[in-house]
Parts: structure tokens; C-alpha cells; sequence
């Protein structure tokens, strides 16, 4: 299945590279011919969040945010996945139930739910089946689906919600909508470049104008694209320049929403800051070296990109 889609996204992504890396042959940081905001532009706006049942939601997000879930008790969801700040923590990896580093840096739950797979390997088509196995994978949540409804039964106020959500005690089903209805709500609208997108010709600055068509230009659109400015193809990294930790060697593209407030970057963490991840993009990915100015305005550009989580901006998380 992933194969069959890996055949299909990587040629179409080559293409792609190869038609933007021709017109992008000599152009420098001073075109400002972005367009008009509202014409027609390879990233939409994040929607507005979903109305979905109250309940459902509320209940999800007191499961998301509840350490008994974790076999030992000691880690929620949101351990990981701090929704106060960037949905995710600062460090490079995190530590799992048994003590571990984890193999993966910890991807932002803010807007996973546009992603067209989720995981950094893209392994799970559904937030639902994603619930499961996050709850099942010994090292992140180390229980088990069985273990966590005995849990759940056992309490009378979970039953309760359960019950005034689904009309029945928790079952899979429930639980992972539950969970999965919250996570849906995740969403982060009315980043400046958004606003610009929908018409608001004084939400982005000259130089965040500048960065984002020299995005175009360089071909860095042809993979960070779409909704989630990302998360909608598998692209191999490193294709010119090795980038970070070799396997695996093909990734979801990662979402670029944002991105100013999650760092480290990449899967395994390896890059501190947004210019550097920059930089190292254009050499691996573009077999470009970017001059510091050109770095510069891309940053600019990539923090247009941090939007709003119940009204407030998205913010780094602390160390
Ligand atoms: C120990 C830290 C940790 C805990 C606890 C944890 N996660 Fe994660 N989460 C991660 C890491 C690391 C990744 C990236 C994993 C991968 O790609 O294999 C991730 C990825 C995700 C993603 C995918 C984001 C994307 O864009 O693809 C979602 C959604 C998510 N987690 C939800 C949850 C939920 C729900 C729970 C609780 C049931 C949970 N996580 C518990 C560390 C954690
Ligand atoms: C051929 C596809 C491709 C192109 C072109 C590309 N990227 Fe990427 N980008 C990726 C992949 C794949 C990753 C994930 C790499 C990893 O973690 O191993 C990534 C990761 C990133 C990250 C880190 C995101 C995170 O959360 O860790 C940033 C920032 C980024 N790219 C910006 C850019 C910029 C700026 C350009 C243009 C100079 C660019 N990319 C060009 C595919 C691409």
C-alpha cells in the first residue's frame, strides 16, 4: 500500500523539482512578483476548526490529557504534546515508558489532522487507527487497548461521559473517536500568511513576500505544499547531500505550519535552529547553497506561517 503510493508521489514530486529548479535557473532575493493575495496559490488556508460534538471533544481531550492512560501512569498524550505551547516539546527525542530515546523527533499534533498520513514514515491512513497505536507502542504510551478500558470501566465519571457521548460504556470504537474528535479540533487558522491568502494585502511584510516567492522559485513548494504547507506527499531526504540520521530513507514530507516554534528539526531531531534546517534543505534537497540573505527571507517567510490555537499564537515550547 505505502509502496504503491511511493511509486506514485515520487516521480510526480521529481517532476515537479525539475520544472521549478529550471525556472528557478538565476533568479536572486529581489523578485516581488508574488501575485496578488487570493489568486490561485499551491497553499490554502487552515479551515476553520470543525463544529463536531461538544462531548465527543471534551471527552477527548480529558483522554489526551490523562497520565492513567499510560501503563505506568506517569505520561499523557500531552506529556509529549503540549497543546499550550507548539503541540509538541523542545527536545531533540523524547524518553519512552522504558527509559529510551525514542527513534523519532516528536511531530506537532497541531493540524495532523490535514496530513494525508500521519507519522513521520506516514505509516497510519486514520487519526483513530493513530490513537491505537500510540497507546499500544511499548515505548511512547506502553499500555494496551484492553488495559485502558478496564481503566476507563472502573471509573465512574468516565463511564458517565461515555455514556452522555456515545450512548454507551467505552468501547475501541468510542475511545478512539473520542480521542480522534479532539484531535480533530486541533487546528491553527489566521497565521499572517493565511490572512494574506484570503486578501489582507498588509498581513505580510515585503520581505516575508520576498522569502515566500523565492519558496516558489528555489522549488521548495514543489514538496512543502498544500494545506499543511507539507504532509501531502513522501519524498526521499537527502536526494543530493546527506541531511540527518540515514533510515528511514523516505518521509512524509513534514508540515511547514508553524514550524518556526518547533524546534529541533527533522526526524531525528538533528537540526537546533529554523536557518540552519534551511540552509540544509537547499544543499540536500535542491543541491543549492543558499546565501545568508536568501536564508534570511525564507525564515521571515516560514514565520508568517505560526498560527492560532483558541485565539492566542502558537509558541515555542520551553526547554
Ligand atoms: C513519549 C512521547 C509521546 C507520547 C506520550 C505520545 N506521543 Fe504522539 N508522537 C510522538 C512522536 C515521537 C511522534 C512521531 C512518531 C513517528 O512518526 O513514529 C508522534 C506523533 C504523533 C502524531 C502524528 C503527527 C503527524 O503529523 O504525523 C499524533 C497525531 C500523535 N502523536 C498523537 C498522540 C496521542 C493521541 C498520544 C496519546 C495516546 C500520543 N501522541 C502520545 C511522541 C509521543
Ligand atoms: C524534494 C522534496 C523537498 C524539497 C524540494 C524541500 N524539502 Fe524541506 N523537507 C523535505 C523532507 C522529506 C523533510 C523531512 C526531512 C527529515 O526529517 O528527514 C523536510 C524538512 C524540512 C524542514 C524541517 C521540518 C521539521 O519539522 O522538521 C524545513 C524547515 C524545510 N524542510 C524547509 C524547506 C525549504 C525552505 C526548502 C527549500 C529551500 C525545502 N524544505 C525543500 C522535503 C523537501
Amino acid at each position: 500500500m505505502i509502496a504503491a503510493n511511493l511509486r506514485r508521489w515520487t516521480p510526480i514530486c521529481a517532476v515537479l523539482l525539475l520544472l521549478n529548479s529550471a525556472q528557478a535557473g538565476g533568479q536572486d532575493v529581489q523578485i516581488a512578483d508574488v501575485g496578488r493575495p487570493g489568486e490561485q496559490e499551491p497553499i490554502t488556508p487552515i479551515p476553520l476548526v470543525p463544529a463536531g460534538d461538544p462531548r465527543k471533544v471534551s471527552l477527548g481531550e480529558r483522554l489526551f490529557k490523562d497520565p492513567r492512560l499510560s501503563h505506568d501512569g506517569t505520561r499523557a498524550c500531552m506529556t509529549c504534546h503540549d497543546v499550550s505551547s507548539n503541540g509538541a516539546d523542545a527536545s531533540e527525542r523524547d524518553r519512552g515508558v522504558d527509559g529510551s530515546l525514542y527513534q523519532f523527533n516528536t511531530s506537532t499534533v497541531f493540524n495532523a489532522a490535514l496530513s494525508f498520513r500521519l507519522g513521520w514514515e506516514g505509516r497510519f491512513l486514520s487519526l483513530e487507527e493513530h490513537v491505537e497505536a500510540s497507546l499500544n507502542n511499548p515505548v511512547l504510551m506502553g499500555t494496551n487497548i484492553d488495559e485502558v478500558l478496564v481503566k476507563l470501566k472502573a471509573d465512574d465519571e468516565y463511564t458517565g461521559l461515555f455514556r452522555e457521548a456515545y450512548g454507551h460504556a467505552p468501547d475501541r470504537g468510542s475511545l478512539f473517536n473520542a480521542f480522534a474528535s479532539y484531535e480533530r479540533s486541533l487546528l491553527t487558522p489566521a497565521s499572517r500568511f493565511d490572512r494574506w491568502l484570503q486578501g489582507d494585502v498588509r498581513a505580510l511584510s515585503p520581505e516575508e513576500l520576498n522569502g515566500y516567492q523565492l519558496f516558489k522559485s528555489l522549488g521548495c513548494i514543489s514538496c512543502h505544499q498544500g494545506v499543511n504547507v507539507g504532509g501531502n506527499l513522501f519524498e526521499r531526504h537527502g536526494i543530493f547531500r546527506p541531511l540527518a540520521s540515514p533510515t528511514p530513507e523516505i518521509v512524509r514530507v513534514p508540515s511547514l505550519r508553524n514550524v518556526a516554534t518547533t524546534p529541533p528539526y527533522f526526524h531525528d531531531g538533528s537540526s537546533p535552529t529554523l536557518s540552519d534546517a534551511v540552509r540544509k534543505m537547499g544543499e540536500a534537497q535542491l543541491d543549492r547553497n543558499l546565501s545568508d540573505q536568501q536564508i534570511e527571507i525564507i525564515v521571515d517567510f516560514l514565520q508568517s506561517l505560526t498560527g492560532t490555537f483558541h485565539g492566542a499564537p502558537v509558541v515555542a515550547a520551553r526547554p
